[in-house]
């Protein structure tokens, strides 16, 4: 990250998500608190820890968006793989390694029986004692895991590696799909691939991101648009950059992008839904808070009424 664009734009900060979710885990009922967590950088042990930590606080309702980071080279003393096939092995090892740590302690093994003295079934506390490629983890966890299972899994990175590990893993791709066609071939193949795994073909659902400017005119949606663009970037101010800008997302250059009314949102939605390229999507409501609101309070609702969202 460069510091010039973090000076000029919010970019690439953020809340570290353990931190963040632990205290959206007191406000929250119904909600499923995501973590995105990197196979790359991370830790096993510490990150098997923070998810049956958050675990205990959120009950069933948390997951984990398992991602390979394409840059933090800088910042991370853990090598990274220069190929994306090594990435992935990597985040497969450290996937197995947090479910065996997960299941290494579990809470049905706590007896907590103060006459005899015995705190959890020894029978069901065990060491892991991994040894693999990447990494050697003896266990068992220290923070008794919750849930009996794994843990429900998102999955970020397009590669054929990325898309392998998603159809052997991941109940939920996260991509990026400015274009409907992209997230529709992605679909396919991951149901191929997942079937050919040999969990069935509806088994990996595909979300695209989708950036949302919304407000109750499509002129007031534009405005948001220009003016949450022109404070986004290190080209702040040049008018032909923008232009291009709004223009890409328009054809739709980055993240599927909608800038309108929230019944303009519905349409393209549904659009998608009804088309077969989505399973649902990760909204990025920006520009205001005004475009989440409109996004909870109006889009979402609809949404519901039509049966597209349960
Ligand atoms: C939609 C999307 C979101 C991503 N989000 C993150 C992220 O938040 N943090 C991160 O470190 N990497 C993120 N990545 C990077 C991926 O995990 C992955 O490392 C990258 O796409 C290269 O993987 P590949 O070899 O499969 O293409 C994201 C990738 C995509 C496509």
């Amino acid at each position: 990250v460069r510091p010039d664009a973090l000076a000029r734009g919010i970019g690439q900060m953020g809340l570290d998500p353990i931190v963040q979710l632990a205290s959206l885990a007191a406000v929250t009922s119904r909600i499923t608190l995501v973590a995105t967590i990197s196979a790359t950088f991370a830790d096993p042990f510490t990150v098997a820890r923070q998810l049956s930590s958050l675990e205990h606080l959120a009950g069933p309702r948390i997951g984990w968006n398992l991602v390979t980071s394409l840059g933090g080279d800088a910042n991370h003393t853990a090598p990274r793989s220069t190929d994306s096939a090594g990435r992935w092995r990597r985040a497969e090892e450290f996937l197995d390694v947090v479910e065996s740590l997960r299941d290494s302690f579990r809470a049905d093994a706590l007896v907590i029986d103060r006459d005899s003295g015995d705190f959890a079934d020894p029978g069901l506390v065990r060491s892991i004692d991994h040894d693999g490629e990447n990494f050697a983890v003896a266990g068992p966890l220290t923070t008794p895991s919750v849930r009996a299972g794994r843990l429900p899994l998102l999955q970020a990175g397009d590669s054929d590696s990325g898309r392998a590990f998603a159809a052997r893993h991941a109940d939920m791709v996260f991509c990026l799909s400015p274009r409907p066609e992209i997230s529709a071939e992605l679909r396919t193949d991951l149901a191929v691939r997942a079937e050919v795994a040999g969990r069935g073909r509806g088994t990996v659902a595909v979300l695209p991101g989708l950036s949302l400017f919304l407000a109750s005119t499509r002129a007031e949606a534009w405005a948001l648009y220009v003016s949450a663009e022109g404070h986004a970037g290190a080209d702040d101010g040049d008018d032909g950059q923008l232009a291009g800008r709004i223009d890409r997302a328009e054809q739709g250059g980055r993240h599927w992008t909608v800038i309108g009314t929230p019944a303009d949102a519905v349409t393209a939605i549904e659009e998608r839904a009804v088309a077969g390229s989505i399973d649902g999507f990760i909204a990025f409501p920006g520009g205001s808070l005004g475009s989440a609101r409109l996004l909870v309070d109006e889009v979402m609702p609809t949404l519901r009424e039509r049966g597209l969202v349960g």
